[in-house]
């Protein structure tokens, strides 16, 4: 039975790139890791689609990279040189995105937690301060009293009414609390007199466009109410998690997604290693729940997403778009995954080849699987192999890419991938599009393993010269 493909899309600097086997291997040999090779291009063109969209409704926007996304530096400076925002997550993100010149008013401050350290960092360089929870008001006010500065805020909201029900966050205040919050609290009346209000702030789980245009209409309205009492809203900043597409073909997607159901029922042979249902439950025979894992292929990224939260109609028919300029809000954005998409690969070579006990292809890659992870339960694009020499002898075979941690699960693709030639030792291995989290998030330095060497490529016509992130 032949194997469901899932044919990523590729932009045209990793089509030129994943050619240049030979400087690939040399880039691995020299760093002894896989590498990541980023292009800033995509990262430009990305966050044009963006803008492109706010311009057409005229709408005030700010759009701010979210760095947590992928560590490297050459985000921050490309970000400086395009005059992006940059939303940052710790103090290391933020001196570094200081370090680089970005000017305060680019840089949004949002981590989920925020030591002393980092909010006198934050002040002391006039950097708005995102801000969750009453414990944090307080030690932003401490340390705004004690530079003797006003410190401009935004305030995060968690727990919107979505069909009737609350959207649980653990983050933010309650819609129906804030008001109060902001009224009683913030500005010269009040015990955090050194914090001004100036806008509001969510991010939501999950990627459905209307729960974000629910969460702006719910906002407009304490926006409506904050203005009553003459406090003025700025902004509203409605985060990320915008969607990628990462794959060519929808077809591709719905079959995989038969297939698993049938192997998993065991109507067919296994298409994930062991059977992984990805999820799936099977109980008494039937199937239950869904695949947890990212809607690789889908048919709202980026643009189209956007588009789709503004266009939504409040209950009177106000598309999102209208009521945000009627309120004279600026909307900004914090995406991540979605600049980077097409911005980055991560390349390792084959070590060795084996079959296990259960009669599987097994092929050892120079890498550990904490270098290409995420909190999806597989990455479900199909790499591409760089193979040394063509065998047109060799007979398509299909098998499993294990890592270099000493687990049973240590899986760098759970999904049994069909290879057109038997890879050789020496062979490289590329995963395409992995810049946004998958490189970083969960990256770990266990058995002392070296991390993955993050690498700036930069296109001359079709030639390629490779830099260090940091240099
Ligand atoms: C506050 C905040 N902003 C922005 C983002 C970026 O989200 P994404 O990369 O999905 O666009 C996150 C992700 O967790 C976040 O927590």
């Amino acid at each position: 039975m032949t194997l469901p493909l899932l044919t990523p899309i590729k932009h045209q600097w990793i089509k030129s790139f994943t050619k240049k086997s030979d400087q690939i291997k040399e880039l691995i040999e020299r760093y002894h890791s896989p590498i990541n090779v980023h292009h800033m291009a995509p990262f430009e063109e990305n966050y044009k689609e963006f803008s492109d969209v706010f311009n057409q409704y005229d709408l005030a926007h700010k759009i701010y990279f979210a760095r947590k996304a992928n560590k490297s530096i050459a985000f921050v400076k490309e970000a400086k040189r395009l005059d992006f925002g940059v939303d940052t997550a710790s103090f290391k993100e933020l001196s570094q995105c200081l370090e680089v010149g970005i000017p305060s008013e680019n840089i949004a401050l949002t981590a989920a937690v925020k030591e002393e350290r980092l909010v006198r960092l934050a002040i002391e360089n006039k950097v708005p301060i995102v801000i969750d929870n009453l414990d944090e008001c307080a030690l932003v006010q401490q340390v705004a009293e004690q530079l003797n500065k006003k410190v401009k805020v935004g305030i995060r909201i968690g727990g919107f009414l979505y069909e009737g029900k609350p959207l649980y966050s653990r983050f933010g205040f309650p819609p129906n609390e804030v008001v109060r919050m902001i009224s009683e609290n913030l500005g010269s009346r009040g015990k955090f007199n050194h914090l001004e209000f100036s806008g509001f702030h969510f991010h939501l789980n999950g990627y459905s466009p209307s729960q974000r245009a629910e969460a702006i209409i719910q906002t407009l309205t304490c926006v409506d109410e904050l203005k009553s009492l003459n406090i003025p809203t700025q902004f509203i900043d409605i985060g990320g998690g915008f969607l990628i597409n990462y794959l060519e073909d929808e077809n591709q997607w719905n079959h995989f997604h038969e297939q698993l159901r049938k192997a998993i029922k065991g109507e067919r042979e296994e298409v994930t290693f062991r059977n992984d249902s990805l999820g799936y439950q099977l109980i008494d025979g039937n199937l239950y729940g869904d695949a947890k894992v990212y809607p690789y292929y889908n048919d709202k990224p980026r643009a189209k997403f956007l588009k789709e939260i503004l266009i939504y109609q409040d209950e009177y028919g106000t598309p999102v778009h209208s009521l945000l300029k009627n309120h004279n809000i600026e909307v900004r954005i914090e995406p991540g995954r979605s600049l980077l998409d097409q911005t980055g690969i991560t390349c390792a070579r084959v070590a060795f080849r084996k079959i296990d006990i259960a009669g599987n292809l097994l092929i050892g890659l120079e890498m550990n699987r904490t270098q290409m992870f995420s909190s999806s339960l597989d990455f479900l694009l199909d790499p591409i192999v760089l193979h040394q020499s063509s065998d047109s002898a060799s007979e398509h075979v299909s098998g499993y890419l294990v890592g270099a941690y000493c687990l049973e699960q240590e899986l760098i693709l759970k999904r049994k991938i069909a290879f057109k030639q038997k890879p050789q030792i020496g062979d490289i291995v590329c995963f395409v599009n992995t810049a946004g989290y998958m490189m970083h998030f969960y990256e770990s330095e266990a058995h002392l393993f070296d991390l993955a060497k993050n690498l700036v490529a930069v296109s001359n016509l079709d030639e390629f010269i490779v830099k260090p992130d940091e240099e």
